[in-house]
C-alpha cells in the first residue's frame, strides 16, 4: 500500500474566500520539477498557455493546443500536492460555443486532475462561464490585456489608458464575476483601473501588470527567475538572474569537458581516488603544436 500524503490541496472555494484577505500568491508552472519547487510556496499554480512562448518559443499563445495543455497540466499535477492548480483553455477551444467549451474543459479537468480552468474574455464569454460553472467546471476569468486577442488588440498593449477602454474592461470584470467565475486575472491595465475593479467586484482579482491592490498577484515564473536576458517587461521584478548563472555554469562545464577535467574520478566507477592519470594523447597548453 502506498503512503498517502496528509497535505490537502487548496480548493477553489478557499481561493474564492480570499477576497480582501491575505493576497493570493500565484505563479505559472509548466513542468514537474518546477511545480515541486513552487508547490509549498504559492497558493495557485497556473499552467498558463504562456508556455507556448516560454517553453516552445512560439511568437504568441495562439498556436497552443489542448493536447499541450493536458500534457503540461498532468506534469504540474504530478509535481504538486498543496497548490490549487488552474489550467488555461487554449485559443480556439472555447470561443465557439458553451457546449464546445464544456467538452474542452471537461477533458482538461478529467485528464489532468486540475481544479479549474482559466479562459480569456469579458462580456462575450458570460454565457460560456455560466454554462461551465453550472456543470461543475470552476472558471477563472481573464480580462484587460488578453494575449489570445493579440491580433485584435494590435499588440501586447496596456489597457484602460482612455475612458472608453477602461469602462469596457471594468464591465468585463463585473460580467465575468456575475457569470460565476471564482476569480479573475486582470492583466496589463493602468493601475487605477485594476484597483477600481478590485473594489467593485466580489471575487478575487489576480493582477499581472495591474495593481498591488489586487487580491493576488501572478507572474510567469521564468520572468521572476531572470531566465530570459533579452527583455524584461515593466511589470516584472526579477528575484534571481538564472539566465547568466546558466550561461556561467555551462561555460565552465564545456571547458572542463574539453580539457578532460570532467568527469573526475569521483564520477567514474572503478577509478581509485588519487592523482589523475593523464590519458595518452591528452594535450595541455604547454605541449606546443
Ligand atoms: O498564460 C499565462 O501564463 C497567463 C498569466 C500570465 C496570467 O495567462
Amino acid at each position: 500500500m502506498s503512503a498517502q500524503s496528509d497535505i490537502k490541496r487548496l480548493t477553489v472555494p478557499q481561493m474564492r474566500a480570499r477576497k480582501g484577505e491575505v493576497p493570493i500568491v500565484s505563479l505559472t508552472a509548466y513542468t514537474t520539477p518546477m511545480a515541486r519547487l513552487l508547490d509549498p510556496l504559492v497558493d495557485i499554480l497556473l499552467v498558463g498557455d504562456s508556455l507556448g512562448m516560454v517553453v516552445y518559443g512560439l511568437e504568441s499563445t495562439l498556436g497552443v493546443t489542448l493536447e499541450m495543455m493536458i500534457a503540461h497540466g498532468q506534469a504540474v499535477m504530478r509535481g504538486s500536492q498543496r497548490a490549487c492548480v488552474v489550467v488555461d483553455m487554449p485559443f480556439g477551444t472555447y470561443q465557439e460555443s458553451p457546449q464546445i467549451a464544456f467538452r474542452a474543459a471537461a477533458r482538461l479537468l478529467a485528464e489532468t486532475g486540475a481544479q479549474a480552468v482559466k479562459l480569456e474574455g469579458g462580456a462575450e464569454m458570460a454565457d460560456t462561464i455560466a454554462f461551465l460553472t453550472a456543470r461543475g467546471v470552476p472558471v477563472m476569468g481573464h480580462v484587460g490585456l488578453t494575449p489570445q486577442a493579440v491580433n485584435v488588440l494590435g499588440g501586447f498593449r496596456t489597457q484602460g489608458r482612455d475612458e472608453g477602454t477602461a469602462r469596457r474592461v471594468l464591465t468585463d470584470a463585473e460580467v465575468v464575476a456575475t457569470a460565476g467565475a471564482f476569480a479573475v486575472v486582470v492583466e496589463g491595465t493602468v493601475e487605477s483601473l485594476a484597483r477600481e475593479i478590485t473594489t467593485r467586484i466580489p471575487i478575487p482579482t489576480i493582477g499581472i501588470g495591474a495593481s498591488p491592490y489586487c487580491d493576488g498577484q501572478v507572474l510567469v515564473v521564468d520572468d521572476l527567475l531572470g531566465v530570459f536576458t533579452d527583455f524584461t517587461p515593466k511589470f516584472v521584478r526579477r528575484y534571481a538572474e538564472l539566465g547568466p548563472q546558466i550561461t556561467a555554469a555551462v561555460t565552465a562545464y564545456a571547458v572542463d569537458v574539453r580539457q578532460r577535467r570532467f568527469p573526475g574520478p569521483e564520477h567514474c566507477v572503478g577509478v581509485p581516488p588519487g592523482p589523475r592519470v593523464r590519458p595518452a594523447g591528452e594535450r595541455t597548453r604547454g605541449d606546443g603544436p
